[in-house]
């Protein structure tokens, strides 16, 4: 990559690809976990943007390549700083910090260290590569530096920023030794985009408070003259392409076969979920297994499927977390299930896209039940996957899909009660009543697809500074689908 060649550079710690070394020896690359990815690529093929991230592993000296038409720039991390900047900072502090304490949050200082480094890296080499009047949109927790750094370098800039993950409350950000840091670290940004009201209002309160500068609504008035706008633009999915793969044979096909490989079940439950203790797979399972037990539901007619995709597992809290999974489904099955009919079927591995799909058309009760996540992207495509309407969605309230997702059976992960009562509710509900929900929420999430989120946040970014910097082409749909 050329110096100063770009007019959009998405800046994250990771790249949408990962280096991984296969059995053989053999390096090759696997698309990157989670749904940032999926959400940032349209806007990048849109635009011919430049994307910097850490490719994984410990690699260093990489050149910028091109990746399935994406122009992709590596930053490195070295094995103390995946240690202490991705392992220790972001998600040994920042994670749980963010997430409502679910874990205990530890403060190091030499973590911090680590982060701003790192931060500070991403940030010179997004300088580098931005063309005068460029766009630069920042990503999420692990790089809330970038912003104030790259502004520092280059004013000539568009800054967005926009948090995956929900932000905290006053009363737990503060926690933080570091929390003016980081609030000046976004303020760099002209935009700061979050998943819900909620959030932006936690932060503009949160500036006003610890960094003493004067907010009205949703904006902030810097020393200098500067405003900062803090919104929200609830992220979505690639809607269409959700929908054509659940309308295909294959996937028809796939799904036949899954539940036929489940014994042909009355009723299948399914999660999927990456492997994190955020997510309520622990809660779920028991709450399942405590109405087979108690014969409200029956092995054999009903099975849940528990989809766990590997993470972060060298942190100390994700193995726990796996061992104690991997127990509570050995307890189970042991208990309850018999031969052939296991009472859940437990899946440690990730999958593609295809694969879930046929997954999302073969389970009648999705579950879905974070104790916090800024918005869960499985539940909504598994709406997009439904083409039939029908197939009930059981949704945590503390998940920020449900702000949208209004008609899903809500639920307080906490209540194992309450989530038993909702996990039979959905399974005894008319299918009227199903489709009756499920249509409404079809048309929620065609409404707001992904395309929707990026356009609308990077129009208001170009709005904040409409005299200044490069245009960025939106990713709407041809007019001819609209
Ligand atoms: O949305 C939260 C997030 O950390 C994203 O930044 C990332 O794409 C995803 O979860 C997966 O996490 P990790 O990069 O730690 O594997």
């Amino acid at each position: 990559m050329r110096n100063r060649s770009a007019d959009l550079v998405i800046v994250a710690n990771r790249l949408p690809v990962d280096r991984v070394t296969d059995d053989d020896g053999t390096p090759s690359w696997r698309p990157s976990p989670g749904g940032l990815v999926s959400a940032l690529e349209p806007v990048m093929r849109a635009n011919d943007g430049a994307w910097i991230g850490w490719p994984g592993g410990t690699e260093t000296g990489m050149r910028p390549f091109t990746s399935d038409g994406l122009s992709l720039v590596p930053e490195s991390l070295s094995a103390e700083e995946i240690e202490e900047h991705y392992e220790g900072f972001s998600n040994g502090t920042l994670w749980p910090l963010y997430h409502d304490l679910v874990a205990k949050p530890e403060f190091h200082r030499e973590w911090w260290d680590a982060y701003v480094r790192v931060n500070q890296r991403f940030a010179d080499r997004a300088a580098k590569i931005a063309s005068h009047g460029a766009t630069v949109w920042v990503q999420d927790y692990q790089m809330q530096l970038v912003p104030q750094m790259l502004r520092d370098k280059r004013p000539d800039l568009r800054i967005g920023f926009y948090l995956h993950i929900p932000f905290p409350p006053a009363e737990l950000f503060q926690q933080l030794p570091w929390r003016r840091e980081i609030l000046q670290g976004l303020l760099g940004a002209d935009l700061v985009g979050f998943q819900l009201p909620g959030a932006a209002q936690n932060f503009i309160r949160l500036v006003r408070q610890r960094v003493g500068h004067k907010t009205h609504r949703d904006l902030v008035y810097l020393p200098d003259g500067r405003t900062v706008k803090a919104a929200a633009f609830p992220i979505s999915i690639d809607v269409d392409g959700f929908e054509e793969l659940a309308a295909s044979e294959s996937v028809a096909e796939r799904a036949s076969e899954i539940r036929e490989a489940l014994g042909n079940p009355d009723t299948v439950f399914l999660g999927i979920d990456r492997l994190d203790y955020t997510k309520g797979i622990y809660a779920r399972l028991r709450a399942f297994s405590e109405l087979v037990r108690d014969k409200h539901l029956a092995v054999g007619e009903a099975v849940f499927v528990q989809v766990a995709t590997p993470s972060r597992e060298r942190v100390e809290q994700y193995r726990i977390l796996r061992d104690d999974i991997d127990r509570l489904v050995g307890r189970i099955n042991g208990d309850l299930g018999e031969i052939g009919k296991p009472v859940i079927s437990y899946l440690h591995s990730s999958y593609p896209r295809h694969e879930m799909a046929a997954l999302y058309r073969a389970a009648d009760v999705m579950v879905v039940t974070p104790f916090r996540d800024g918005m869960n992207l499985v539940a909504k495509e598994y709406v997009a996957c439904r083409l039939e309407e029908d197939g009930a969605l059981v949704l945590s309230e503390f998940a920020g899909a449900a702000d949208e997702l209004r008609q899903a059976w809500l639920v307080n992960p906490y209540d194992i009660n309450g989530m038993k009562a909702a996990l039979r509710q959905a399974h005894d509900a008319e299918p009227k009543e199903i489709q009756r929900r499920m249509r409404a929420m079809r048309r929620t999430v065609r409404e707001r697809d992904v395309n929707h989120w990026a356009d609308g946040f990077l129009s208001e970014l170009a709005a904040t500074r409409p005299d200044h910097g490069k245009k960025v082409r939106p990713v709407g749909r041809p007019e001819e689908d609209d």
